[in-house]
């Protein structure tokens, strides 16, 4: 009774969980006008010019990894949050299309981790992006089923592989972070005044139309001076910044395809959620690929003309998200128990229903977990 009582007082009190059904809600939609558009922003009561570092990377170096020139970057802070900064779309015209093949194609094949490796073999899964090809051209005309293994994808694990269960990375199982992406961090987080960022681990989210992710603090990572990152490429989203705890109101924003975010200070281990995927504004295809001309020393590829029909495909009602972290401070190691139990593979990620798992869920206590139901009403 006691115990009904502390959680009816505690969701009264939950203004992070009041907020992110708010906009959540299906039927009547959401009012959106509270929600900060940073890619109209202006400074103001709320929103306030960010200082970026544009020596610290040239234009050569931002351009190798498909960025414009900092010194062009329209980077914002919020007065009530210090340590957040949100930058508005700094990549080139064209070169989205690249990262986000890359988070479909190149990222999802093994040794990377995903959520399908939970039920599947991991050869069913080794090459999710030509399985996806293959059944999408071999699907008749209406409605498909199964759905294809890119529909069906939640996340996928890079460097240091997030165990979902124990809520740990551990040195024993960890893969290289993909060189390109770590050059992209490097470079934004550089650029933001983190120099020597070590992108340690990587988390990507697929989101479908329908899909959310629940309130939680990504408080894994050792060492919670280094920033996290947070890259969006496709459809739009609502993300909601609250504070160190549920009771404090949080703030709105839409992060749109290409848009940046990094938790840092006294922001890194803030509360915060995505309740609502929202289509790209109107006008705006969420990406294009044309645009890029790519110079000697670019990490970019050209993304050809097969590879960019799935992907725009996807992303027409998607969004991936990526947040980077460096997991270990300078010299720091897991600690000897951690690493002798708390051993991560995919063979003992067992117990979650894909079908059913859509985004990432918060225990009682809002760390990143999941859950086998995805529902909001969970948060
Ligand atoms: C997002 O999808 O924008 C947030 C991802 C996260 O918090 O892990």
């Amino acid at each position: 009774m006691a115990k009904m009582a502390a959680s009816m007082v505690e969701s009264k009190d939950d203004q992070f969980r009041k907020i992110f059904k708010f906009y959540k809600r299906r039927n009547p939609p959401p009012d959106y006008s509270d929600v900060i558009d940073f890619s109209k922003a202006v400074p103001s009561d709320k929103i306030v010019a960010a200082k970026l570092e544009p020596a610290e990377v040239s234009d050569v170096e931002a351009e190798s990894v498909g960025l414009q020139p900092v010194r062009d970057w329209r980077a914002f802070g919020l007065k009530d949050y210090p340590g957040f900064l949100f930058i508005s779309n700094p990549f080139l015209r064209g070169s989205q299309a690249f990262w986000a093949r890359q988070c479909l194609k190149t990222y999802t094949l093994k040794p990377n981790v995903c959520n399908l490796d939970m039920h599947m073999s991991p050869s069913d899964t080794q090459d999710i992006w030509s399985k996806s090809v293959h059944e999408l051209s071999a699907a008749p005309s209406g409605k498909r089923e199964p759905k294809t293994l890119l529909e069906r994808l939640r996340w996928v694990t890079l460097g240091y592989h997030y165990n979902w269960d124990t809520k740990t990375y551990s040195a024993d199982h960890h893969t290289s972070l993909p060189a390109d992406l770590y050059l992209l961090s490097l470079r934004i987080t550089a650029a933001c005044g983190f120099p020597g960022f070590n992108a340690e681990a990587g988390i990507l989210n697929y989101y479908r139309p329908d899909s959310s992710l629940g309130i939680h603090v990504d408080e894994s990572e050792l060492d919670h001076s280094k920033p996290l990152l947070s890259l969006s490429f496709g459809q739009s989203a609502i993300f909601l910044l609250g504070g160190i705890c549920r009771q404090d109101a949080p703030t709105a924003m839409y992060m749109h395809s290409g848009d940046m975010m990094l938790m840092t200070g006294q922001s890194r281990l803030l509360y915060h959620a995505v309740p609502r995927i929202v289509p790209a504004p109107q006008g705006e295809a969420a990406l294009e690929r044309e645009g890029v001309s790519l110079k000697v020393g670019s990490v970019l590829e050209p993304v050809s003309e097969e590879d960019w029909l799935l992907c725009s495909s996807y992303i027409q009602s998607s969004r991936v998200n990526v947040t980077v972290r460096q997991v270990l401070g300078p010299g720091q190691s897991f600690p000897d128990t951690q690493s002798a139990h708390q051993r991560t593979d995919a063979g003992q990620l067992v117990g979650y229903h894909e079908d059913k798992v859509v985004g990432n869920h918060d225990d009682q206590s809002g760390k990143r977990m999941r859950s086998s139901s995805w529902d909001s009403g969970q948060t």
